[in-house]
């Protein structure tokens, strides 16, 4: 069945990050068609950053004020296509996972605008809008061939997920953290280190100027029999690394500081790998995908990309802002509920998968 083209906004606001998007999306569910119209990310980091992390009130009162500035920004935005609001057909908004204050501030401001435009409101799992993120790139049918089953590594700041689709309406986790996402191992290693949060991008700049042997940290489950992950002992390994390094030396000069970074990262990276690997092997997996905040790290990109090549299948991933937190993923995974007639329940859900 053909739907015709339907202007779809979505709200974000689950963790730091205040985004509205406008995205045109059309076709049917083997090959969804997303145009980005209009999209705006407002980022909240400054504001949590002395905190060295995420505090919800503060979240969900910066959500609250951001919101209304920008909606009127998205209209009052002056490119082609013209928008109005009786322009948009559908609403899609996330319900979670995420910190609840914060969920509950972009559902309200969904469900008042749903009300007064009269169009449905479609709740959405911001882990489904990380899952579709790599359908927003490309409009291109050629370097977009969808193949299944994939398999898709999400990973971020609250969560680190291996899923099989077997199509785009039909998946399942196959893996998870049993502890620490691997996003906040970073971002915790990095704290150890004394560099700004987020992390993240700290350690792979940090672990360019060092050696990924220099200390051989553990890799938590790697030869497990199952698609599980677990961080923390990696954490905790790096904490003990660090004291004992300074008992010993009185400081942590940098080039040692180099080779900590390079060397978790090693650890922390080649655990995602091996699993996905496992995970491609055992279900025969015929495209790979990758996203979430830590997609960006180019490194783990390119281990995947490796092993995706060794077998000869597609590789996925989303580029630049399409990675971290974001409207426009959420308006693709809406129109994907929309086609399969499904939301999820319109309360937040800091614990929903999908
Ligand atoms: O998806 P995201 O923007 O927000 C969540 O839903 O959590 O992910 C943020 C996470 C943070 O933990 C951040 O340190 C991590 O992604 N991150 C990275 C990189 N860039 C961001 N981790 C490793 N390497 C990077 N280059
Ligand atoms: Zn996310």
């Amino acid at each position: 069945m053909h739907h015709p083209p339907l202007t779809i906004l979505a709200v974000e606001t689950s963790c730091d990050e205040t985004s509205l998007a406008i995205v045109r999306a059309w076709g049917d569910l083997g090959m969804p068609r997303f145009e980005v119209l209009r999209h705006i990310i407002t980022s909240q980091i400054d504001l949590h950053r002395p905190f060295g992390g995420v505090v919800p009130s503060l979240a969900k009162r910066e959500h609250i004020a951001t919101l209304p500035l920008a909606w009127d920004q998205l209209f009052s935005d002056t490119s082609t296509p013209h928008l109005t609001p009786e322009d948009i057909d559908l609403i899609a908004v996330t319900v979670g996972p995420g910190l609840e204050p914060a969920l509950w501030a972009g559902i309200t401001f969904a469900q008042q605008h749903a009300t007064t435009l009269g169009v449905p409101l479609i709740g959405v799992s911001h882990m489904e809008g990380h899952l579709y993120s790599f359908l927003l790139d490309s409009v291109d049918a050629q370097t977009r061939t969808l193949a299944f089953p994939m398999i898709s590594l999400l990973v971020s700041g609250g969560h680190t997920l291996l899923v099989l689709s077997e199509n785009l309406s039909k998946k399942t986790v196959i893996g998870q953290t049993r502890d620490d996402a691997v996003g906040e191992a970073y971002d915790k290693v990095a704290r150890m280190l004394e560099l700004p949060y987020p992390g993240g991008p700290e350690i792979e700049r940090l672990a360019h100027a060092g050696s990924t042997d220099a200390i051989v940290f553990p890799r938590p489950m790697l030869s497990a029999k199952n698609f599980d992950f677990s961080f923390s002992g990696l954490k905790t390994s790096v904490l003990y690394h660090i004291r004992d390094y300074i008992r010993e030396h009185n400081t942590l000069d940098a080039p040692h500081r180099g080779d900590i970074a390079a060397s978790f990262q090693e650890a922390a990276i080649s655990v995602l790998v091996g699993k996905t690997k496992k995970a491609l092997e055992t279900f025969a997996g015929q495209s790979l995908s990758v996203a979430g905040g830590v997609a960006a790290n180019t490194y783990l990109r390119s281990r995947l990309r490796d092993i995706a090549d060794d077998i000869d299948i597609p590789f996925f991933v989303p580029s630049g802002i399409f990675n971290t937190d974001n409207a426009a993923m959420i308006a693709a995974a809406g129109y994907i509920n929309f086609l399969q007639k499904k939301s999820h329940p319109l309360r937040a859900d800091g614990n929903l998968l999908f």
